[in-house]
């Protein structure tokens, strides 16, 4: 990591953070010293393998199953937040669904399902946590996807793109309504990563770095702006080698 940021004392939950990019920025946040909450839906087995390394580094863990593509999975999961750490500095809404195909193959269950986990959970969690912050202080941290600020129709996943983009408004809203609490809002964007479903058959001539991104590259943005008495609220960074530009 170049990034050095001491997170000891803190608890951060991440959505989703039992596999893939959830799991680098779990290791990210407890490498940076802070307690961790690992939410997680099916993986429940790469979640407890997590959190025994997790807990080999000296942090505090807990873990959390829910479904949040429901009020009654977001509710579960406040739940666990306070009989479990009962507090929290640091809230990464990492589910984000990306189902591909074309509109005229989707349906009205679909959409709603990608609504609730992709737009409606994130807003649901900050809002249900804010009692859980301290007095002053905390970060959220929304992952979007490169581009998004001039969005152009992606064809094979438009319903994801509507999520994103409502996201990024959230973000900015949330932003300035938490400003006088100190709590910071932020969204990260990341382009075509490693373990991308849609890679391009040729990434060095389709990504302008030549490269895909690597997951620690998204975990660096994240510890960037988890400064304490950072002045950056309601932006948005592409982790993206030029991806969409
Ligand atoms: N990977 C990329 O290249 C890329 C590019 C741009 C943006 N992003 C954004 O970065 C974030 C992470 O990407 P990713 O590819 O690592 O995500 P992912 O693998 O598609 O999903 C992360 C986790 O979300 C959880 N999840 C899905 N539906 C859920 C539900 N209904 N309730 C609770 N948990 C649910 C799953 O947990 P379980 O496994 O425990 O079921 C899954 O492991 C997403 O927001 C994505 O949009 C990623």
């Amino acid at each position: 990591m170049i990034i050095e940021r001491d997170l000891h004392g803190r608890v951060a939950l991440v959505t989703g953070g039992a596999r893939r990019l959830g799991r680098e920025l779990v290791l990210a946040l407890a490498a940076a010293g802070a307690d961790v909450v690992i939410h997680y839906r099916f993986s429940g087995h790469e979640a407890v393998d997590l959190a025994d390394r997790v807990r080999q580094q000296g942090r505090e863990v807990w873990l959390a199953s829910a479904d949040l593509g429901s009020d009654s999975g977001v509710t579960e999961l406040l739940r666990a937040l306070h009989a479990g750490p009962g507090r929290l500095d640091i809230l990464v809404n990492n589910v984000g669904n990306y189902p591909l195909g074309p509109l005229t193959d989707a349906d009205a269950a679909q959409f709603r399902s990608l609504l609730e986990t992709n737009l409606i959970a994130p807003d649901s969690l900050i809002r249900g946590s804010l009692s859980l912050f301290p007095e002053r202080g905390g970060h959220v941290i929304n992952l979007g996807y490169a581009g998004l600020e001039s969005s152009r129709v992606q064809a094979n996943a438009v319903h994801y793109q509507v999520t994103k983009t409502g996201l990024l408004l959230l973000t900015r809203a949330w932003a300035a309504e938490l400003a006088h609490r100190g709590i910071r809002v932020n969204m990260i964007s990341p382009g075509q990563l490693e373990n991308s479903v849609d890679l391009p058959a040729d990434p060095a001539r389709a990504i302008p770095l030549g490269r895909p991104g690597r997951l620690g590259e998204v975990a660096e943005v994240l510890l960037f702006l988890l400064g304490e008495d950072s002045y950056l609220t309601g932006i948005n960074i592409d982790v993206a080698g030029g991806w969409r530009v």
